[in-house]
């Protein structure tokens, strides 16, 4: 069990769904971790402490200090492999977001190195207010994990969505986490990952650019950091970002400028995953003033941009690991076979821009992998998130397959 032996800091705040957690405490013991449990004062109208303390084997923490002790929030989140935040009440999801300290579990919320978990729980129309939209962008940004609430019977006796995921869900949860980032052969490894459309500028105000959002590159990039890659992301213009605070970023803006971020970040790299719609031309000169209207056509000499796949798949060292993507719209899998003979590829993904969901801008995505050793996987379409993990896996075969010959 990937759980046993971890340290959970599980913290409680104010909802009916607090009713659940001593249950919760006894399936995060019985998978083997140690528990320590903080409540608010306000989950305290829902859930009992002596019944924490009693199922935890442990005084139930409420207070930054009671009576004449301090309890020390700083110890408590350097203890902790993961901070389960469950139930969090829409009143300390708005906290967390905004760094307001009022209460214990918010001071070790704030003094947490550990990775945080957070399984909301409110009603309906709590849970579609945009403020609690607004904070749970926020808490994500910071690098927290949601795990999502469900739908069914609400304490209001609505129903609809809001409720807490079932403790099961939330130990699972967990346990899928530690066992990703425990038995994934590529943890330790290096990773460069390029994302997004570039701007090639024809004027100070005009570009030549593309519909890429990034979107598929972002998710390889955190599934990768998720199983202990240090990942590189040289990202393009867009308005998405990674969500994982160790993921660095490197923010371009043309071809030219993820060429020289690319090429630097791979030498001491060993997976490289070059997902950016690259222009392949840019405007041979880039006019100095805005380009006044004139005759009624407007002739812009392009030069070819460098080629960041082909240029790395020139220097590759053979433990390199280097995955392009294709996006062809005729004879596609012959197209993509070129491609990766032609760039030196481990692997080409394979997009089908011809069904429905896939491609630029859509959570979803079609995809089929194709690599050196000739084995084509055709996926179905599904979550970019599923793609990402499918894609990773197959390089970490890939790895594998390589150290067997
Ligand atoms: N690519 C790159 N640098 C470029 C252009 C493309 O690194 N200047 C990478 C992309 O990130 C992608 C792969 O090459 O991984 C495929 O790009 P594509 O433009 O389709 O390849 P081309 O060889 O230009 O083929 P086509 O004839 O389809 O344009």
């Amino acid at each position: 069990m990937q759980l046993a032996g971890k340290k959970i800091v599980l913290a409680i705040s104010g909802s009916i769904a607090a009713y659940k957690t001593p249950h919760l405490v006894r399936l995060l013991i019985k998978a083997g971790t140690e528990v320590r449990v903080i409540t608010t004062t306000a989950a305290e109208a829902f859930v009992s402490p002596l019944a924490l303390a009693t199922v935890s084997k442990h005084p139930v923490y409420s207070n930054v200090a009671d009576g004449n002790a301090w309890n020390n929030h700083v110890e408590l989140g350097r203890w902790a492999d993961a901070m389960l935040i469950a139930p969090c009440s829409a009143n300390t999801l708005a906290k967390m977001a905004n760094g307001i300290c009022d209460n214990l579990l918010c001071a070790v919320y704030l003094s947490a190195i550990c990775p945080v978990f957070i399984a909301p729980a409110m009603d309906e129309d709590m849970w579609l207010h945009q403020s609690t939209k607004n904070n749970l962008d926020k808490v994500r940004s910071y690098g927290n994990h949601i795990i999502p609430v469900t739908h069914g019977e609400l304490a209001s006796g609505l129903v609809g969505e809001g409720r807490m995921a079932e403790p099961e869900d939330l130990v699972s949860h967990l346990a899928d986490f530690f066992e990703k980032k425990n038995n994934s052969q590529l943890k330790g490894l290096k990773a460069l990952v390029t994302a997004g459309p570039t701007y090639e500028r024809i004027d100070p105000v005009r570009f030549i650019g593309n519909f890429s959002t990034g979107k598929m590159g972002i998710a390889i990039a955190e599934v990768l950091a998720a199983q202990g890659v240090a990942v590189t992301l040289v990202l393009g213009p867009t308005n998405l970002r990674p969500q994982n605070p160790a993921i660095n970023t490197i923010h371009v803006e043309s071809a030219d400028e993820m060429y020289d971020a690319s090429i630097k970040a791979f030498t001491n790299c060993d997976v490289a995953i070059l997902s950016a719609a690259v222009a392949d031309y840019k405007p041979a000169e880039k006019a100095p003033e805005k380009i006044k209207k004139q005759g009624d056509t407007l002739d812009i000499e392009l030069v070819k941009n460098k080629d960041i796949l082909a240029t790395l798949g020139a220097s590759k060292q053979p433990e390199q690991v280097l995955v392009g993507f294709a996006l062809e719209t005729t004879n596609e899998l012959s197209h993509a076979l070129d491609k990766m003979n032609r760039k030196n590829a481990d692997m080409i993904v394979l997009n089908s821009l011809k069904d429905v969901g896939a491609g630029f801008g859509h959570d979803t995505n079609k995809v089929t992998l194709i690599d050196r050793t000739g084995t084509k996987t055709e996926l179905p379409l599904q979550s970019k998130q599923a793609v990402a993990e499918a894609i990773v896996n197959h390089i970490s075969e890939l790895r594998n397959a390589e150290k067997a010959v």
